[in-house]
């Protein structure tokens, strides 16, 4: 948590898709900042939402809205003062079955939000939440903010896509909008039981649970990583940031094999076993092999790290999942 949270006191918030994984998280930091804060999210099936994720907290309201549906976001804009866009279609198996949802969601749902922004809340500051998978296999080693775009997989085609709307809105309309690009990140609130979403939460449901964390290949594949308080940090500095029309990288300093990072979460939970199964075919079309990404932009610029080592993120969230 930065120091500066102290800058949402008493502001008026939206987070959009503020009932999933990280959207929850940043809801929470807000209302403990002493925001007053609007959730719109469509509670997407085919997302990790879950809407316990916000359950009982005050100056929190929850308004079920379809980024999708334009008029339901311009309803909610007038008077926003700091806008979170994190609702999104989350999975990128899920993009390849159903790529024309996946556009509706990640691409027009995204320009509904900024053109709602645009119109009735000019003065806001936004923050997109883009993926590192935007850029897909890593030409330089390690990948910062001028790595080129070539992603692998429909959601990141359509993050990237998003991300390029958010610049030329800011650009062109002079808004302030940021993005901080997340790696694979883990912790609380995320849906830790179905695979097609971050395979560390769903290796996290799977300790718990004390079965196999089956890891495609022989898991050397290198991983950025981040705990999700430590995501909400960047994304809380990126709203209160001076600059706008920035792009910022958000990672632990170290990359993680696959299959070193199973073995953590095996040991720091005490349960489950690692396991090397075969490719599946459709998962290892859209792998982007090694990802190694460097976050020097967001720390020299925004003062930014992250205060969760590995273990220490890990033993945070298996506390948070198995509290009674
Ligand atoms: N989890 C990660 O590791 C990770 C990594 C990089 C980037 N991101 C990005 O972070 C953001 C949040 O991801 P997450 O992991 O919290 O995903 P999530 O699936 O847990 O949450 C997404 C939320 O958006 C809501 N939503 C989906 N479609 C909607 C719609 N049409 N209208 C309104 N709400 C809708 C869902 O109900 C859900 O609550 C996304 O933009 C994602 O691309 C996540």
């Amino acid at each position: 948590m930065p120091a500066n949270t102290s800058g949402f006191a008493g502001r008026r918030v939206l987070v959009t898709g503020g009932l999933g994984f990280i959207g929850s998280n940043l809801v929470h930091a807000l209302a403990a900042a002493g925001a007053s804060v609007l959730v719109l999210d469509s509670l997407d099936p085919r997302s990790g939402g879950q809407v316990g994720n916000v359950d009982a907290l005050p100056q929190v309201q929850v308004v079920p809205a379809d980024v999708c549906q334009f008029e339901s976001v311009l309803t909610h804009m007038p008077g926003v003062e700091y806008l979170f866009h994190c609702a999104a279609h989350s999975s990128h198996p899920y993009s390849m079955r159903d790529p024309q949802r996946d556009i509706e969601v990640n691409c027009v749902g995204t320009i509904n939000v900024l053109e709602g922004l645009r119109r009735f809340c000019p003065a806001a500051h936004m923050v997109y939440v883009g993926t590192s998978t935007q850029v897909g296999p890593m030409r330089t080693n390690p990948i910062d903010e001028l790595h080129p775009l070539a992603p692998m997989d429909i959601y990141s085609a359509n993050k990237a896509a998003a991300e390029h709307y958010c610049r030329i809105y800011a650009g062109a309309y002079k808004l302030g909008v940021n993005v901080v690009r997340l790696p694979n990140v883990f912790g609380p609130r995320a849906n830790i039981h179905n695979p097609d979403f971050g395979f560390i939460n769903y290796f996290v449901g799977r300790a718990l649970q004390n079965e196999a964390l089956t890891m495609y290949g022989n898991g050397a594949q290198l991983r950025s990583v981040l705990y999700v308080a430590d995501a909400v940090s960047a994304l809380l500095a990126a709203a209160l940031a001076p600059a706008t029309g920035q792009v910022w990288f958000a990672a632990n300093a170290q990359s993680i094999s696959v299959r070193a990072l199973a073995e953590r979460i095996v040991a720091v939970f005490g349960s489950g076993r690692v396991e090397q199964v075969e490719w599946p075919a459709a998962r290892e079309r859209i792998d982007v092999g090694d990802v190694v990404i460097d976050s020097t932009k967001l720390r020299s610029e925004l003062g930014w790290q992250p205060h969760y080592a590995l273990d220490a993120g890990l033993a945070a969230t298996a506390a948070f999942f198995r509290q009674p």
